[in-house]
């Protein structure tokens, strides 16, 4: 995976505060492959913010961070603030649910976009206007040469959050890191916002980690998708491998929560009963094992590491010329690992079936 634009090691985030450590990320690792769309989903307090927020080095203070962070080919956790800023200008760009976040209500649109251009580009003042006024058609910005001399205010949430892509994409950053960039929006400008995000991804060839609720969103942009639960990835797989064939019961839970396409009137959503752990503190056995159908003893002992979907290829590759090295690149290769001790047997359930049907009494945990 020498190749990958961004990696991410046995990342670890804890925060101290009053009421003891926080266990916010307890290990992830993936890595970004260039032009790859990589989807981070789970529930609230599953500690995606704060792995994108880690790869930025943008934690709050109280934070303790431990594991590597590479990006093209060089560590970046630990770098001083100053290096910090310049990877974020040039190198990887974010995107935040609410636009607010990254836009100065003091200044105009076309202001800002230049302003980031110029920061990291060698042009005058009139090709940053420019580069300003392309970046907001690029982004499907109707009227841009007069909409640049705009204030935030004067846009609308899905038209801002366009603004913020534009200024994403404006140094041609090899990472993009969108956390919920939709999630604040109405449901009919998110799919204006998202085109302008696939707009973003093939102007710039980057590579996107996407941080989102919505599986819809992950299954309409996302090549892999990484599962996230107390803290720690529980599944990885392509889009195909989890929407068609999840195997830890959490992922069931989650695609049981989607609306279905076959429903007719009222949506059939199965909700996962029951609340994430607390993250305060050390947890013993799986953590999902509260709100598992499949819990069994070991599950209260034993917290599951990721492994091998297919345990076949790892023991005995089936044209039976297999070695450590190549059972380890079958990993890589297949990339479908779970952490469940059953994971072999959830992957054999129909999809979501887990979980009872909630539809009628409509509450519970959205996803
Ligand atoms: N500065 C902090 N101090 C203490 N705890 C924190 C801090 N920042 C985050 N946390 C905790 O870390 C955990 C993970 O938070 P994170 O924001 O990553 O969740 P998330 O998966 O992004 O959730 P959401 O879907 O609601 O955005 C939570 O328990 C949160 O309360
Ligand atoms: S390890 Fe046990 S409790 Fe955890 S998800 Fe799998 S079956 Fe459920
Ligand atoms: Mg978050």
């Amino acid at each position: 995976m020498t190749d990958a634009t961004m990696t991410v090691d046995h990342l670890v985030v804890d925060f101290s505060t009053g009421d003891g450590t926080v266990r916010a990320v307890r290990g992830i690792s993936f890595s970004l492959a260039p032009q790859e769309v990589l989807g981070i989903v789970g529930e609230s307090g599953s500690g995606k913010s704060v792995t994108a927020l880690a790869t930025m080095g943008l934690l709050a203070k109280n934070a303790t961070v431990t594991g590597s962070i590479t990006y093209a080919g060089r560590e970046i956790l630990g770098l001083k603030e100053k290096q910090l800023a310049k990877i974020r200008g040039i190198g990887i760009a974010m995107i935040f649910q609410d636009p607010m976040t990254s836009l100065n209500p003091v200044y105009t649109v076309g202001w800002q976009i230049a302003e980031a251009v110029q920061a990291h580009q060698d042009v005058d003042k009139n090709e940053a206007m420019a580069k300003a006024v392309a970046l907001l058609q690029l982004v499907g910005i109707p009227n841009a040469e007069r909409r640049v001399q705009d204030y935030p205010h004067e846009f609308s949430g899905g038209m801002r959050q366009r603004v913020v892509i534009a200024i994403a994409m404006a140094n041609n950053p090899a990472v993009i890191l969108a956390d919920e960039p939709t999630t604040a929006l109405d449901v009919t400008v998110q799919a204006q916002v998202l085109d302008s995000l696939k707009t973003a991804l093939a102007e710039t060839k980057a590579s996107l980690l996407l941080i989102t609720h919505d599986l819809g969103v992950i299954a309409g942009l996302a090549d892999r998708v990484l599962v996230m639960y107390a803290g720690r990835p529980v599944e990885i797989g392509t889009v195909d491998q989890i929407f068609y064939r999840p195997a830890m019961p959490y992922t069931h839970g989650l695609l049981g929560s989607l609306p279905r396409l076959d429903s007719q009137g009222a949506e059939r959503l199965r909700q996962i009963p029951g609340a994430p752990p607390s993250m305060v503190g050390e947890m013993k056995g799986c953590p999902f094992a509260p709100r598992c159908p499949m819990r069994a003893d070991i599950c209260d002992e034993q917290e599951p590491n990721l492994a091998p979907v297919d345990s076949q290829p790892l023991d005995s590759p089936a044209d039976g010329s297999g070695s450590a090295g190549s059972a380890l690149d079958e990993i890589d290769d297949a990339g479908h690992v779970a952490a469940c001790h059953f994971a072999g047997d959830v992957a054999r359930l129909p999809v979501a079936s887990m979980f009872p049907d909630t539809s009628a009494d409509h509450e519970g945990v959205a996803p």
